[in-house]
């Protein structure tokens, strides 16, 4: 698979596999799958409880531990302590070090002031977690540009990526366009709108390229990421699905097709603004 670069040198395959956890499917099996697939990054979360069988699909690859990129996040009740929370990380992993930390939400609560304070102090807590060996390169997730120049004014060590939901109907410009002017990779999370939003399945712009190109929708969406050179992290089930979404590598939309879907009026977005829609941790499993 071809890489991105990210701004400390290193490489980054430009499709990952996301793991956020299925309620009442299997957790292991799609990860599994998705390793004989030929996927080799993966994103998970303290929250989505699917560090552990990523970490067993991983050991149980019989693939060596550094051709993986292992990407999970801290979540809000985690941010006085991100040694602890790193350390717990990896013991559900069953690994030593991650390639990819990040802080997955900038704010606690709506009310939260001291929010940039906090930031702060976590993300000091998380270079020296580089220092020490146990994380390769830091990140961020759903931090918009006012969140994320405040991480860029005064860290030591930059961060690498910052995700954030983006797909066609809801590709947030404006955080994208600060994320490139800053040499920030933008990565994509719910690229395919998430199952539970039939708008993008049934949007007709978005059907009209997948007859032209002989795609389905969600090839056409992660298709549409790639050449705005942002890095897609789709989850999916089923084998097929699974393949599916590393076959978007023999067609290209034209660049008036990349403006339309750009432009496109808003749809399914899933509405967890990072500001005013933070998740709360009884709402755990709905994120
Ligand atoms: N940082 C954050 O706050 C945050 C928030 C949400 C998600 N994420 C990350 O982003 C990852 C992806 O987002 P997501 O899981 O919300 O949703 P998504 O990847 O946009 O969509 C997943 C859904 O699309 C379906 N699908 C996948 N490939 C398909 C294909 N080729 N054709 C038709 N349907 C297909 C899947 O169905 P099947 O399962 O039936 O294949 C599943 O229902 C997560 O797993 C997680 O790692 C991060």
């Amino acid at each position: 698979m071809e890489n991105f670069t990210l701004n400390d040198g290193s490489k980054i395959p430009v499709i990952g596999f996301g793991t956020y956890h299925e309620q009442f499917g299997d957790n292991l099996l799609p990860i599994k799958t998705a390793i004989d697939c030929g996927y080799r990054f993966f994103d998970t979360a303290s929250l989505y409880e699917t560090e552990k069988y990523l970490g067993q699909a991983v050991k149980e690859s019989g693939i060596p531990r550094e051709e993986f990129i292992i990407e999970t996040k801290l979540w809000t009740d985690e941010m006085d302590d991100a040694k602890a929370a790193l350390e717990r990380s990896l013991k559900r992993l069953q690994m030593d070090y991650v390639d990819l930390y990040l802080i997955h939400w900038p704010k606690a609560t709506e009310e939260q002031e001291d929010w940039k304070e906090q930031d702060l102090k976590v993300w000091e807590q998380m270079e020296q977690l580089v220092r020490e060996g146990k994380v390769r390169r830091l990140g961020l997730s759903n931090f918009l540009p006012h969140h994320l120049k405040n991480i860029l004014d005064h860290a030591s060590i930059k961060p690498v990526v910052d995700q954030l939901e983006i797909h066609p109907g809801y590709s947030q410009e404006a955080a994208v366009a600060f994320c490139k002017e800053h040499d920030v990779l933008p990565m994509a999370w719910s690229p395919l709108g998430r199952g539970r939003s039939k708008a993008l399945a049934e949007n007709e712009i978005l059907q009209k390229l997948a007859d032209k190109y002989g795609k389905s929708i969600p090839q056409i969406n992660l298709r549409f990421l790639l050449q705005k050179g942002i890095l897609p992290i789709p989850k999916a089930s089923s084998k097929e699905h699974i393949e599916a979404n590393l076959n978007v590598f023999d067609f290209s939309l034209t660049e008036d097709e990349i403006w339309i879907l750009s432009c496109m009026p808003q749809t399914a977005g899933l509405g967890e603004h990072p500001d005013f829609d933070i998740p709360k941790k009884s709402t755990k499993k709905d994120v």
